[in-house]
């Protein structure tokens, strides 16, 4: 079973990626030492159906006693008053310092019980399980915890690292279209920002990820885990080098938020990769050939690489709210090559706005 270690001194963990996982979940928790004979599962209704026993099996045949805890499927319930609850269920439940909990589903399900695993008793144990592409590649590594507040998604939260990561890739083979379609975005940003020859191994095996082939989906998921290991580890606490991981983000992010949300966060991620590259295209930082590389890429994963109906306008004055913003000026990053980017406020916003025009 590959393993990938995100080296953070004395916070440093393992992620360990393969099939079948959760059915070996016990011993591997069990070996932490954690020193509590309660596991606490953190999941939504969903994913308990689907992986909640295989989980809990395991955890009972190591010797552990298992509490579930449910809270609804949805970004919606990522708040301070679902934590608030869960907070409850905890007391209720007995748990100590040293119980460890396990935050079983996708990256709401991760940052939520994350956040209250960070908060509660000053810290718990905490074991992220991601089960869909994006917390396997992105959410479940590195440690950022939060809830949304207001209109505002993760507006509180903390750093805060898990003692361990199990991706079990066999959970992939349920997942919507639509999640596979977002964690891809996801995956096709590592291969843009980091690796030249994940770009290759992405474009070669695209097909097969698509149908949902285990080892294409375990290979993409180990060379993702690796990268975001390896940024987070140059850079806990987001100061410097981990601002490469927000390529298309800054527009993307835009993007939702002028949708109301409804353009999903890998669709609108997908239009900003393209609206960046382009940018690095009109700057002469990068060539035509690669900048339509990279919109072949996203097409061919199913994604969007122009703006639907949404008024340009109104996504430049968002992103000037974006908290990615320095001292009111847009931060972009902004690829040269694959697997080489750089990171610049120097864009213009008539140029975003033109590249977000672009037809074709
Ligand atoms: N902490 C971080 O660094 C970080 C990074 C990126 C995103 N995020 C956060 O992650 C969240 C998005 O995560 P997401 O995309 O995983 O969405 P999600 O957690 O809402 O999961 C998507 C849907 O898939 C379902 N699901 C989960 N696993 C499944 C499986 N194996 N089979 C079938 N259905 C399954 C869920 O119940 C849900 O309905 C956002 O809240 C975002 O802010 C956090
Ligand atoms: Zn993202």
């Amino acid at each position: 079973m590959p393993e990938v270690k995100v080296n953070l001194g004395k916070s440093s963990y393992e992620i360990h990626i393969g099939s079948e996982i959760l059915a070996r979940s016990g011993p591997i928790i069990k070996e932490l030492g954690v020193g509590s004979n309660m596991a606490i599962i953190i999941t939504n209704p969903t994913v308990k159906d689907l992986y909640g026993v295989t989980l809990a099996q395991s955890l009972n045949q190591t010797g552990f006693k298992v509490r579930i805890l449910t809270v609804p499927d949805g970004e919606a319930h990522k708040t301070l008053e679902t934590a608030g609850r869960l907070y409850q269920e905890l007391t209720k439940s007995h748990a100590e310092r040293v119980t460890p909990v396990l935050a079983l589903g996708g990256g709401v399900i991760g940052d939520l019980a994350g956040f209250v695993a960070a908060t509660y008793l000053r810290g718990m144990p905490l074991i992220q399980i991601p089960t869909t592409l994006l917390a396997q590649v992105d959410s479940s590594i590195g440690g950022k915890v939060a809830v949304d507040h207001g209109q505002l998604k993760n507006m509180v939260g903390t750093f805060y690292q898990p003692k361990a990561v199990l991706a079990d890739t066999s959970t992939l083979k349920t997942l919507p279209d639509k999640e596979l379609k977002n964690g891809l975005a996801e995956v096709i940003k590592y291969a843009i920002i980091y690796n030249h020859g994940f770009l290759d191994f992405l474009e070669n095996n695209l097909d097969s990820i698509k149908a949902l082939d285990e080892r294409a989906l375990a290979e993409i998921v180990l060379r993702s885990a690796k990268i975001k290991a390896e940024v987070v580890a140059q850079d806990e606490l987001d100061l410097g080098l981990r601002h490469i991981l927000n390529y298309g983000h800054t527009v993307g992010h835009a993007i939702e938020a002028t949708s109301d949300f409804n353009i999903a966060h890998g669709q609108a991620i997908a239009i900003g990769m393209v609206a960046a590259a382009r940018i690095a295209n009109k700057l002469g930082i990068m060539n035509s050939q690669t900048s339509l590389r990279i919109k072949k890429i996203i097409t061919r994963a199913g994604l969007p690489t122009k703006l639907p109906d949404i008024d340009t306008a109104s996504i430049i004055q968002a992103m000037s709210h974006d908290k990615k913003i320095a001292q009111g000026k847009i931060k972009l990053v902004l690829p040269k090559s694959p697997g080489n980017v750089f990171i610049t406020d120097e864009v213009s916003l008539s140029l975003i706005k033109e590249v977000l025009q672009q037809e074709a």
